[in-house]
């Protein structure tokens, strides 16, 4: 991703300084020095660059919006050889992205690269460059990728690689790196490779959360996701401040073999597991054993059933004054639904907390019979009997393929109970935030798409068809059904609670009119779910601290991640892997953008957001390939372009 990218964004957005007028003519010493740099490297002439033309023109070549300086080159796989000519590329000092991968470059990375110190990304995998880890690589402060794999590096990794602070993936497979490994420790490290090298002696603990297969193909690293070392002859610690992870436990034990201690270990953990086992076993029997023996005594138990579960305390006039009402408070389901239990198979059930909203507690219920529900317990609901009813009813009737459907509801005075579909595919919140890094796959471009198109339609159906505001569209409300087509819930209960919202609402979700007035509107859920779709684009949870600036929201800081810093920065490092996308992702943060105005009455409408979504230049052909904005066969005036494959998702190219 570079320059033609964020032009695209500025473009869309129309908020950038300065627009896209081509203010200055000509970065005149960067053409210079992209000149003899191919003048000076051996090439095939897949690359030719017109020197009458400007460098902005060029194959490979991408400027800033004001056309002055160079912000990223990429030349993958155009036949370069040999060296990089020093005082070449070194004078590209604004330069954000280079890829130079798959060619033939050797020889050492030149001194002048530390120069490029506003380099995000930097791709050299797949050539011939040898010597030492390049020091001028350590003081590219900004880098967030890092690939120099399958080159001849040799020597050790060195422990400034720590100072790239905003390293998000690091690639040094293939190479003969030695020595131990250094505890590298960069804050948001997701991807990391060592593989095939040369290296030895314990893993150190900030990088044994990522798989044996980052580290196989060594001298004899061990520790960590590999093998325990040998605790008789530790390796030292690879950095001072950080005691190696395994190796101390078993150091004092002099006299024992390896096996037998390894032996005792798991025999001992082994003897612990099962005790615990054992102990959780007999305090569970216990506690199902009482509201069995109980008399049943209906709305008490789902009470009880539901606070005990829950391990929070209910005082004990709740569960009296459940029980005194239970004749006259059934269990009611709407019509068509599928289930067919009462209220007592539900009070038998075993619950599980799901989590815990504003407006209550949800569980997980497993009926005896193998039934899974979902049931809503709701706190300070505001209104009286009838009205409570009435909502139902009106919630009750909605019936859409993108909606969690409403099976049955329970009232009484001390209980208030929702009944609803259980999704055991889970939250888009525990999809797109629960366990980043290792062993977790990735939520792919094409289905953060059809999470975003079907989450609209089952919105937009609430809005139309219903006539009902949701009034709480979060990540953690819509849920997936086994094929990533999303579903919405929990919609619609703002009228329970009279007139307030309530307050403790997540907070960056909510319109900006909402929070003075508390009320919200069919255009507030429309701003809500521009925010659900900034979060699927930027891979940040709206009211998340990594934001920076404290108190700062998602629209903001992509307004301002756009404006200022003229980065790709703004998208999910996890849809960096995804190619051809990129047109894509601009026009869905158009949208967006449009949804998250200020002024209300500038959202577009619920359905309207349907249609933009579903009109998305979704460039499909016929052998499945997408067509791409930065396909670098546009716009290069007849030049043959570099043959830039499709590359496989663990190229991370840019
Ligand atoms: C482009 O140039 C104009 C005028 O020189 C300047 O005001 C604007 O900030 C520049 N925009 C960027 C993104 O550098
Ligand atoms: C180089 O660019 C100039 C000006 O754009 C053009 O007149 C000329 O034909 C180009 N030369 C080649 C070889 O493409
Ligand atoms: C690197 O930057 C320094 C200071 O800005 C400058 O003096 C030097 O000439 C630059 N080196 C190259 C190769 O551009
Ligand atoms: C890395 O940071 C340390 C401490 O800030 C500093 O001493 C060292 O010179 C830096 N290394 C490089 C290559 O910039
Ligand atoms: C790799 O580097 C070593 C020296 O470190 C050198 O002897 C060898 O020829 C290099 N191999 C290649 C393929 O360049
Ligand atoms: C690391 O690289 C090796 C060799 O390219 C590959 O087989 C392995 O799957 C990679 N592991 C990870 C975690 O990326
Ligand atoms: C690791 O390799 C280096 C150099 O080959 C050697 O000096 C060192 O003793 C080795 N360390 C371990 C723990 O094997």
């Amino acid at each position: 991703m570079g320059g033609a990218l964020m032009r695209l964004i500025c473009f869309l957005l129309l908020s950038c300084g300065g627009g896209i007028g081509y203010v200055n003519s000509e970065p005149t010493q960067e053409k210079q020095a992209l000149l003899a740099f191919l003048s000076r490297t051996p090439h095939k002439n897949r690359v030719q660059w017109n020197a009458s033309d400007s460098a902005c023109n060029w194959v490979g070549v991408e400027c800033d919006a004001n056309r002055s300086f160079v912000y990223s080159l990429r030349l993958p796989g155009v036949g370069l050889v040999g060296p990089i000519p020093p005082n070449t590329l070194g004078k590209l000092s604004q330069l954000r992205v280079l890829s130079l991968r798959s060619n033939r470059l050797s020889g050492e990375i030149p001194s002048d690269f530390s120069n490029l110190t506003l380099l995000r990304s930097l791709y050299l995998q797949s050539n011939q460059f040898s010597g030492v880890f390049p020091a001028s690589v350590t003081r590219m402060n900004r880098l967030t990728r890092l690939d120099l794999s399958s080159n001849n590096f040799s020597g050790k990794i060195p422990f400034d690689v720590n100072n790239l602070t905003h390293l998000t993936g690091l690639f040094l497979e293939n190479n003969k790196f030695s020595g131990n490994l250094p505890s590298i420790n960069p804050a948001n490290l997701r991807d990391f490779n060592v593989s095939n090298n040369n290296l030895n002696g314990s893993i150190p603990a900030t990088l044994s959360k990522f798989p044996q297969s980052a580290f196989t193909g060594n001298l004899d690293l061990c520790g960590g996701p590999l093998p325990p070392c040998n605790p008789f002859f530790p390796s030292p610690a690879p950095s001072p401040s950080l005691p190696p992870p395994v190796a101390p436990v078993h150091k004092k034990s002099n006299k024992l073999s390896t096996a037998a201690i390894v032996g005792i270990a798991v025999g001992g953990a082994v003897f612990i597991v099962l005790l615990l086992l054992l102990l959780l076993f007999c305090l569970k029997k216990r506690r199902r054993q009482r509201p069995g023996k109980a008399p049943k005594p209906p709305a008490a138990a789902t009470a009880r059933a539901v606070t005990m579960e829950a391990g929070t305390s209910s005082s004990k006039d709740d569960i009296t004054g459940g029980a005194a009402e239970a004749d006259r408070n059934k269990l009611v389901f709407f019509e068509g639904g599928v289930y067919s239990f009462d209220l007592e198979d539900l009070l038998r059930a075993s619950a599980e907390v799901l989590g815990k909203g504003s407006v209550g507690t949800s569980y997980k219920a497993v009926l005896e019979e193998g039934t899974t529900v979902v049931v809503k317990r709701l706190k300070e609901v505001a209104v009286g009997k009838r009205e409570f009813e009435m909502q139902m009813e009106v919630l009750g009737k909605i019936k859409h393929d993108n909606v969690v459907p409403l099976r049955a509801f329970y009232y009484s005075k001390d209980e208030k109970l929702l009944v609803y579909d259980y999704m055991p595919a889970g939250s888009l919140s525990a999809l797109l935030h629960g366990s980043r890094g290792s062993g977790r796959t990735p939520l792919d471009w094409d289905n953060r798409m059809r999470i975003a198109l079907s989450a609209a339609r089952g919105l937009a159906h609430l809005h139309v068809s219903g006539k009902i505001v949701h009034g709480n569209i979060k990540a953690s409300n819509i849920l997936l059904r086994p094929d990533h087509d999303a579903c919405v819930s929990d919609f619609g209960l703002n009228p329970l609670f009279g007139n307030t919202t309530p307050p403790t609402r997540v907070a960056g979700y909510r319109a900006p009119e909402v929070v003075e007035t508390r009320k919200v509107t069919f255009k507030s859920d429309v701003y809500s779910f521009g925010v659900l779709l900034l979060e699927l684009l930027t891979g940040k949870a709206p009211n998340q601290a990594s934001l920076g600036e404290e108190g700062i929201d998602l629209p903001r800081w992509v307004q301002s991640v756009v404006r200022e810093e003229w980065t790709a920065e703004v998208f999910d490092v996890e849809l960096m892997r995804y190619h051809n996308i990129e047109e894509e992702m601009v026009q869905l943060l158009q949208i967006a953008m449009g949804c998250v105005s200020t002024v209300p009455d500038q959202r577009p409408a619920m359905q309207e957001v349907v249609r933009m979504i579903e009109d998305m230049n979704r460039g499909e052909t016929d052998d499945g390939l997408r067509q791409s904005s930065d396909d670098p066969s546009k716009g290069s005036d007849g030049h043959t372009p570099p043959p830039e494959s499709r590359t496989p998702p663990t190229a991370l190219t840019p």
